[in-house]
């Protein structure tokens, strides 16, 4: 989950290169680095640490030139330090190669041992300097020959960038299983591993494919396959603005998309519902209506936050479609073979479209002729491009490690789905018609619920020196019980579980004690009695609760507020649309637990944000 930038043109490298590892900092940042060209020098600094602390670097030691690759590491091979960061240079004088990494070479040790046996020395632990060393060795004054010899014996994935001062007027890219693209300037251009770190250079990106490589000068890009043929790629036009990646006022970027999130339903929404004929519609799902019609089953295939829309999504789409539906983390689903009819439908869904346990799930499926759709955020991501068909989130970029607006987005696309695939079948145009009423009322339905921060953070105050917490939820909330819980541990890093809640007594309720607080999950719907029973149980041992409870009703929220130790009331939706209220105040609470220890939000520990290896 490394960031790569690149950039040859007529400005100086390195203010670019640093703003672009600056932007791509969500993707790993335990090391940073740079190398840029003046004639046949080659400059190169490297720090462990954050970006910044590469940029104080600079500051005292620039890098000339107007050529240059860059990297911002999260370690797969070796601790962060100054000697494992990259760039990592191999040869002598003109012979020098400097290369940035993000991936891993499955055969490395092999490739490093025989290396070692003819007499080359290594100075870091890692997997990237074999790539390094095997390019110096087979560098003949053809910087692009030699690349290309090299990544035939490279087994695993990379996305890479690689310059030379004996042709310092190029950058080498190639691609396998981790991302880069293209940035197309006039008289420059751009190499990274996500569009963002282009924003405010140029908004026209070609995405590399697997087992493709690229070269670049200022003037121009080529790209050629395994075949060493050029081809043509795709020109995309990035539709962020320059302002959408920064943070626009806020201390954190977790905090703003928390807060985007009434904005980014509008236009998850937006042109999308239909009146005329009570239903929703998509640009991009590429099956026909005999297909659609044909399915079956439906698999959901994710990670982490993903996974957790993705179980929404089976309520919904078995209450809405009558479509039989399971959830699969895609590390698991990418390596089962399970028995899987013809009918039907794989849904990957990822907000990075880069998340490499999905995109393997996703070529599984298609391998097996199943058609596959993907729900993703990121415009002309491999999996949104590998996918047959697939509907785009729109929710602008969301840099937090800890995923908010794209969980909400992904359940609102997913009741879009559910939507439409029940209208084709057994959905009355009456229902339908309600169901479009209940969307287009969320986006300002969410903007009310977000008045409960000031609420949130005094009950942060009170909890969040806490070692444990429980969330409990039932039906459309025992996903938003889940991610609650992921919420909590992966910014404020506190041990925290989420739990059906009448799966309590099968065990859990043992950890329930006066140091273990309980969030449960408790609006108004059709099983909130069995709820609140499941509530008193936790009261019953001493362990003090934290209820999500809906307005409206006194008599429901005086008796959740007899009961429970602390209430936070939001609005009160139909229960299939109650995952994007309830799941509010859950994303606050981690946040502000998360400061109050001291936690780094937008770039927690051990974390990155897009998971491009296995
Ligand atoms: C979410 O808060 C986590 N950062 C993580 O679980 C994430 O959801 C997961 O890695 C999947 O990422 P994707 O949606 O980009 O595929």
């Amino acid at each position: 989950m490394c960031g790569i930038v690149g950039y040859i043109g007529k400005r100086e490298a390195e203010p670019i290169l640093v703003e672009g590892l600056r932007r791509l900092e969500y993707r790993g940042y335990d090391s940073a680095g740079l190398a840029t060209l003046t004639g046949n020098r080659l400059h190169l600094r490297k720090k462990a640490g954050r970006v910044s602390e590469l940029g104080s670097f600079l500051q005292t030691s620039p890098a000339p030139g107007c050529i240059g690759i860059s990297h911002t590491r999260w370690a797969t091979h070796g601790p962060a330090n100054d000697v494992n960061a990259h760039p990592h240079l191999a040869g002598t004088g003109n012979g020098q190669v400097a290369v940035v990494h993000n991936g891993v070479i499955e055969n490395y040790l092999v490739l490093r041992r025989h290396l070692e046996s003819e007499g080359v020395r290594f100075h870091s632990q890692t997997d990237t300097e074999v790539i390094a060393q095997l390019i110096a060795c087979h560098m003949d004054g053809d910087l692009v020959e030699a690349v290309r010899k090299v990544l035939s014996l490279l087994k695993g994935t990379y996305g890479l960038a690689v310059v030379s001062p004996r042709n310092p007027d190029l950058i080498v890219g190639a691609r396998l299983g981790s991302p880069l693209v293209v940035g197309i300037g006039d008289g420059e251009h751009y190499l990274a591993s996500d569009p963002s770190a282009l924003t405010g250079n140029t908004q026209k990106v070609a995405y590399l494919q697997d087992n493709q490589l690229c070269v670049l000068t200022s003037d121009e890009y080529h790209i050629f396959d395994a075949e060493k043929s050029r081809v043509s790629a795709l020109v995309h036009s990035i539709d962020w603005t320059p302002g959408e990646s920064d943070l626009n006022g806020f201390p954190h970027y977790m905090l703003k998309e928390i807060y985007e999130q009434p904005e980014a339903i509008e236009n998850a929404l937006r042109g999308r519902l239909s009146d005329a004929d009570s239903s929703a519609h998509f640009g991009g799902l590429n099956l026909d209506v005999q297909q659609l019609r044909r399915a079956e089953r439906i698999i959901f295939t994710a990670c982490g936050t993903s996974y957790h829309a993705g179980m929404v999504g089976e309520y919904m789409f078995e209450e809405f479609a009558r479509i039989p539906v399971e959830v699969e983390y895609a590390s698991e689903f990418r390596y089962r073979n399970p028995p899987i009819d013809q009918n039907t439908i794989v849904i990957a869904l990822t907000q990075s479209g880069e998340t490499a346990d999905t995109l393997a799930a996703l070529r599984e499926s298609k391998r097996k002729g199943h058609p596959v759709l993907s729900i993703c955020n990121v415009v002309g991501s491999s999996i949104a491009r590998e996918a047959d068909g697939g509907v785009y989130l729109r929710a602008g970029p969301e840099i937090g490690v800890a995923s908010t607006k794209a969980f909400t987005s992904q359940v609102t696309i997913l009741a879009l789905l559910a939507l439409f695939f029940g209208r084709m079948r057994h959905l009355s145009s009456i229902q339908g018609a309600r169901m479009i009423d209940e969307l287009h009322a969320m986006p300002d339905l969410i903007r009310r619920t977000l008045r409960c921060q000031s609420e949130v953070q005094r009950i942060a105050e009170k909890y969040f020196h806490v070692d444990n917490m429980l969330y409990m939820g039932r039906q459309y909330l025992y996903p938003v019980a889940l991610e609650g819980a992921l919420k909590l541990k992966e910014i404020s890093y506190i041990h925290a579980e989420g739990y059906p809640a009448a799966e309590m007594k099968h065990g859990p309720i043992a950890l329930v004690d006066a140091s273990t607080p309980s969030i449960f999950l408790v609006p108004r719907g059709s099983i909130f009695d069995k709820v609140m029973s499941n509530l008193e149980e936790v009261k019953a041992r001493g362990g003090p609760v934290i209820a999500i409870a809906s307005e409206g009703d006194a008599a429901v929220t005086d008796h959740v507020m007899s009961r429970a130790d602390e209430v936070i009331v939001v609005p009160d939706v139909p229960e299939y649309l109650q995952p994007l209220v309830t799941v509010v105040p859950l994303q606050l609470l981690s946040y502000y637990i998360a400061l109050l220890r001291g936690c780094d939000v937008d770039k927690p520990r051990n974390l990155a944000k897009s998971v491009t290896v296995e």
